[in-house]
């Protein structure tokens, strides 16, 4: 196993060799990992073109890492623990070998279909074990993995299906969240019939009595497909290179993209981050409350647990579902010892259910995670006090799909805490803050861009099809420097506090969703000529979504207008991305070549238009007392 650091003076020495000598520090982590074939060259460096590789030359299967090495020690341990929807069903358990035979037996399912080595294979999945069976299934054959959260629309779906030309969907018949039991297959036929020909099968699992349309040409069962398959299937060797999964997440210009990871640096650097992050010990069951639509869930409900031999809690449900004691339930039948949500989910039991944690017992925790978004002080405090006890640190990470692993974070029981501040660099980890003209800023108290100066073996390689797109988004802004898209204070003592995005991302209880891709959406409503889309502070999703929109002609009937524009962002792109505010305005403020001021109506959407600036440079200067006379709140 990788290193474990256990305390302050082991964190300082393994950062300081992790600094002086990147490469054979990592090497040392490589090598606690099973390989077909060692590596010849640690690293590839190039933060320009960009050209980034670890481990060349190495060839490996990550699943012989997450599943056949562990089966001599604790094939009989549980590998995947989980809990339904339903708090009346029963758990069902893995073990690492029943896992193992699982994942063979889909394999081979797979490879019957035709699917092998590289090519792509869409996902539109619950929260259920098979999810989890399918992916590795996907890695052990060398097929490439392209979760999509089961929130998005069959348009969008559609879209990312094409963007990679997967040979094949998996998904299921229905997906029970909550009260609800939302058809997804339906959504899958839907995108397949808006032009995917890539698709040849869709693999489909079946969770509930309920008859869904099947098609006989392009449509399988699993339990057909794969319950009369060898439980045994050799692992494809990969080069540590090859891809292993394409994640499609939100920028600010244009589509999602496809943020593409590879086999031997992600695996190398989810198990490290794993095993520090969490202070995982044999026997700990570690839980992240992530959908495995998102790189959270890929990353620390998946791989990092099970290549680290941990035993994983995969959750069906939602955090209010019967009630909003529903986690605090779940962490005391399991004896969970490590938790990890976001503060969404955290704000949002704050406000249901303020002493519900006080009737469960938690005291197995060990350390409690937050994720995907700023946590706000308020939540911090209620989120050590009334679930870590002042026993069980709060560990703030940050990081993003492209990081593929956490970067900054305490360490629990080892670095110190501060409310809001995700603190320290994991080892390998170099951040800097810069100002907007690129320059590096030294001292500490300050505010900047932040930016990584060296690479960590899980970066992002490239985004799926467009190589350009990648150099452009994160290597071209500051040279020989990735940049993150976040604002960041450090303080006097070199903490990090991740302050936002600074970029047309908004950040919407935790998902990522682009303006651009919302306003795209709005405009395809027929009577909406133009529309602007900023986000504003939000109490429980942290960010709203504010859209300003122009129509053709003035709505008499207002609300069945704004409800309208719902139904179409729905439609292009799923309920997640539905504005919270819609202002109907006749214009937008443009610069005098055109462009809009999104300065000016993000102040105004945040309820600041007394600190507008100037604004005289404006095209249009009047319509700002337009906006803010109808400014909603
Ligand atoms: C934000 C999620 C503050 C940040 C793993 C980043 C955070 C974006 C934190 C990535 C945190 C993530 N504190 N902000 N602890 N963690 N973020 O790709 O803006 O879904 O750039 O990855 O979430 O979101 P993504």
């Amino acid at each position: 196993m990788t290193l474990q650091i256990k305390t302050l003076e082991e964190y300082h020495n393994a950062y300081r060799r992790s600094i002086e000598s990147p490469e054979a520090f990592w090497a040392e982590q490589a090598s606690t990992f099973y390989w077909r074939q060692p590596w010849h060259t640690v690293l590839k460096n190039d933060f320009i073109t960009p050209d980034i590789q670890w481990f060349m030359g190495g060839k490996l299967n990550i699943t012989e890492n997450c599943l056949d090495r562990h089966i001599a020690e604790r094939g009989d341990q549980t590998a995947i623990l989980w809990e339904a929807n339903d708090p009346g069903s029963p758990s069902v358990t893995y073990t690492y070998r029943q896992l193992l035979a699982a994942v063979n037996q889909c394999a081979n399912a797979l490879k019957e279909r035709g699917i092998g080595k590289g090519d792509r294979v869409c996902f539109y999945m619950p929260m259920v074990p098979e999810v989890a069976i399918a992916m590795l299934a996907c890695a052990r054959i060398g097929a490439i993995h392209s979760v999509v959260f089961a929130g998005f629309s069959a348009n969008a779906l559609a879209e990312l299906i094409k963007d990679s030309a997967c040979r094949m969907v998996i998904c299921s018949d229905f997906n029970a969240r909550g009260s609800k039991n939302t058809p997804v297959k339906s959504v899958v036929d839907e995108a397949i019939s808006l032009g995917c020909d890539s698709v040849e099968s869709v693999l489909v699992l079946k969770t509930g009595e309920e008859k869904v349309a099947f098609n006989p040409a392009l449509d399988i069962w699993w339990h057909d497909a794969v319950a009369h398959q060898p439980d045994t299937c050799t692992a494809e060797i990969m080069d540590a290179e090859d891809m292993l999964f394409i994640l499609y997440t939100s920028g600010s210009t244009g589509k999602p993209k496809g943020v593409v990871h590879t086999c031997g640096g992600y695996m190398v650097y989810t198990c490290f981050s794993f095993r520090n992050v969490f202070q995982y010990r044999d026997g700990d069951v570690f839980w992240c409350t992530a959908d495995v639509g998102w790189i959270t869930g890929h990353s620390y409900s998946l791989y990092g647990p099970l290549l680290s031999g941990a035993i994983t809690l995969f959750f069906e449900g939602t955090p209010t579902f019967p009630d909003s004691g529903r986690f605090w339930q779940v962490i005391e039948k399991h004896k969970v010892t490590q938790f990890y949500t976001a503060p969404t989910a955290i704000r949002a039991l704050m406000a249901s259910g303020h002493d519900e944690p006080d009737k469960y017992d938690l005291s197995s925790l060990k350390v409690i995670g937050s994720v995907g978004e700023p946590i706000n002080e308020e939540a911090w405090h209620w989120y050590e006090n009334k679930v870590g006890r002042g026993k069980a640190p709060i560990v703030d990470t940050w990081w993003q799909t492209e990081t593929g692993g956490i970067l900054i974070t305490p360490l629990p029981h080892i670095t110190d805490t501060k409310p809001c501040f995700a603190s320290y660099p994991l080892p390998g980890v170099q951040p800097c803050l810069v100002d907007p003209a690129g320059n590096e800023i030294h001292e500490n108290g300050i505010e900047g861009l932040l930016c990584l100066k060296f690479p960590w073996p899980s970066i992002l390689r490239t985004t799926y099809g467009d190589h350009e797109r990648c150099r452009l988004n994160y290597f071209a802004a500051f040279e020989g420097k990735y940049f993150t898209g976040d604002g960041c204070r450090r303080d006097e003592d070199g903490r990090y506090r991740i302050i936002g995005r600074v970029d047309d991302v908004i950040n919407v209880s935790g998902h990522r969703i682009g303006t651009a891709e919302v306003e795209n959406a709005i405009n395809q409503h027929s009577v909406v000529v133009e529309s602007a889309v900023v986000g504003y502070p939000h109490d429980i999703k942290g960010q709203g979504i504010y859209a300003y929109v122009i129509t053709q002609h003035p709505v008499t009937d207002e609300e069945h207008f704004r409800n309208e524009v719902l139904m179409v962002v729905t439609k292009e792109i799923g309920a997640i991305a539905k504005p919270d505010k819609i202002q109907i305005v006749s214009g937008l403020p443009k610069t005098r070549s055109g462009k809009i001021m999104r300065r000016i109506l993000r102040k105004i959407a945040c309820g600041e238009s007394d600190g507008l600036g100037d604004i005289s440079t404006l095209l249009n200067p009047e319509i700002v007392d337009e906006l803010k006379s109808g400014v909603l709140v």
